[in-house]
């Protein structure tokens, strides 16, 4: 499994979004859209971004009935994304109707991961909002297992949870680790972080990378430093 860093490019425009991979002269990084750029843009964005010759990783994050997840999973997989995903809070039922839906009538299908604990969520709101118990890395790793138990191609987790997962749910099963930050970088609202270069070490297959390269004075050096502490070493 090649390691990689997905950019999330969190722009409210696809004008934005393409003024600011025009900065990548000669580079096709892989990109991440989340909802503010697809709700803003639509598939259109998707297109666009994959003419370019970029890989792209659809951040909807499906949460629904299965029916209803199934029938918009089948919409996102003749939009040709690389990867795409589902929340697993919403049950291994809900996981296989996924991925059900995504897979096209020649059985080639996007890679479907699932939503563990967003990195957002720490212990406490856990608890205290969710009413879940049991110790984060648990819940985690349980989720993990249901998404595999449905058939599913891995996690997006925060890079401390991507080692367990691993253990639990064997080496190809994917990590994808949003919640990173350089050493010396602003964490800001993301509670359980790590540098890309520990991400490396702990196993992570693709990290995520929002602010600390869409946010950086020179982008450009932020993702490569990115590439240089996580892949190229
Ligand atoms: O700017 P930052 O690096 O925090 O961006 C992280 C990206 O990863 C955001 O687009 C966010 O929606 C996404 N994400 C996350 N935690 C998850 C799943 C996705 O932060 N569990």
């Amino acid at each position: 499994m090649g390691k990689d860093v997905i950019i999330a490019c969190d722009f409210p425009s696809a004008d934005e979004t393409l003024r600011f991979l025009d900065r990548f002269t000669g580079k096709k990084p892989f990109v991440k859209i989340g909802m503010e750029l697809f709700y803003a843009e639509g598939p259109s964005i998707v297109r666009r971004l994959k003419e370019r010759g970029h890989r792209v990783f659809l951040d909807l994050k499906l949460h629904d009935i299965p029916n209803t997840v199934k029938k918009a999973m089948a919409v996102l997989s003749a939009l040709d994304v690389d990867i795409v995903n589902c929340h697993a809070s919403g049950t291994v039922r809900m996981m296989e109707a996924a991925r059900e839906g995504l897979t096209r009538p020649d059985g080639s299908r996007p890679l479907l991961i699932a939503v563990t604990q967003l990195t957002s969520t720490d212990q406490e709101a856990m608890e205290n909002d969710l009413l879940i118990k049991s110790p984060i890395q648990e819940v985690v790793a349980h989720y993990a297992s249901n998404a595999k138990k449905a058939g599913l191609d891995g996690v997006v987790c925060s890079p401390l949870e991507a080692a367990k997962v691993h253990a639990l749910c064997g080496a190809d099963f994917l990590t994808v680790t949003p919640g990173i930050r350089f050493a010396d970088g602003d964490v800001g609202d993301q509670k359980r972080v790590m540098t890309p270069a520990a991400a490396r070490e702990i196993g992570s297959d693709y990290i995520v990378v929002g602010r600390p390269v869409t946010a950086a004075a020179d982008p450009v050096e932020a993702y490569e430093r990115c590439v240089r502490e996580f892949v190229d070493r």
